[in-house]
């Protein structure tokens, strides 16, 4: 598609609301020129796709771009302890959506804060444990480890630790960080290494380091771009 085709995005609608992005204008050419391929949403191809997706999935129903996720989703997960309806949490779910992860266990509270996700929580698996509890019991039927992240004694460093490959990687919250209960459910507790004064980083950054940490390491994926 050129660019001079392409004209203005449409405005947000009942049925799309999730309009974040420039984005693309109506299908060029009109409907005799649409795309006959069951992925693609006749009223984005008829308004136009300013959805928060990369241009791979422009006018794809958001059914199809979650399925065509699911084939190729990282075996790692996320959970975030949710206590104090922290507001980094959405952002982790959008990282989680960038990195591919399979689900994000919300640890809990089932309300969470969503502002930080940009709506990617609508091609995210999100689901909820009633405590740490119910996140070991889960954990332990999937057959996987708990890795705990944070900066406590006794921890290991991110740059020298041999992720498994698949695992559920376990953050804490701004101020109190991860409850002893976490830590002690923990196959492993890891840091990422900081070089400043500062105690610690953001949570949903120290989410994101972690989890370009795992692909670095595991992931067999071509990057998606665009
Ligand atoms: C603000 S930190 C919490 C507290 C921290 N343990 C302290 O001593 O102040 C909130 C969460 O962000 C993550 N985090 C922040 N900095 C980190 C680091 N350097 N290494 C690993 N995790 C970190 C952890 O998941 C942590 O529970």
């Amino acid at each position: 598609m050129s660019e001079t085709s392409v004209p203005e995005p449409a405005g947000p609608s009942e049925a799309h609301p999730e309009r974040t992005t420039a984005g693309v204008g109506p299908w060029p050419g009109g409907r005799d020129e649409w795309p006959s391929e069951a992925h693609y949403d006749p009223e984005l191809l008829e308004h136009g796709d300013s959805r928060n997706v990369i241009d791979r999935y422009r006018y794809w129903s958001m059914e199809a771009i979650v399925a065509d996720l699911d084939e190729h989703r990282h075996p790692f997960h996320v959970a975030i302890e949710n206590w104090q309806h922290d507001m980094n949490i959405g952002s982790i779910v959008r990282s989680a959506n960038a990195f591919a992860a399979d689900t994000v266990q919300i640890v809990g509270r089932r309300r969470w804060n969503k502002r930080g996700a940009m709506v990617t929580d609508r091609y995210q698996h999100v689901e909820h444990r009633e405590d740490i509890a119910g996140l070991v019991e889960w954990a332990a039927a999937e057959g996987i480890p708990i890795i705990a992240i944070d900066n406590v004694p006794g921890c290991v460093p991110m740059e020298t630790f041999d992720w498994p490959e698949r695992c559920v990687m376990l953050f804490g919250q701004e101020g109190p960080g991860l409850s002893a209960e976490a830590i002690a459910a923990a196959a492993a507790v890891v840091e990422i290494t900081q070089y400043g004064s500062t105690r610690s980083i953001n949570a949903s950054a120290a989410a994101a380091v972690t989890m370009y940490s795992w692909v670095t390491r595991h992931s067999p994926l071509v990057p998606r771009v665009g």
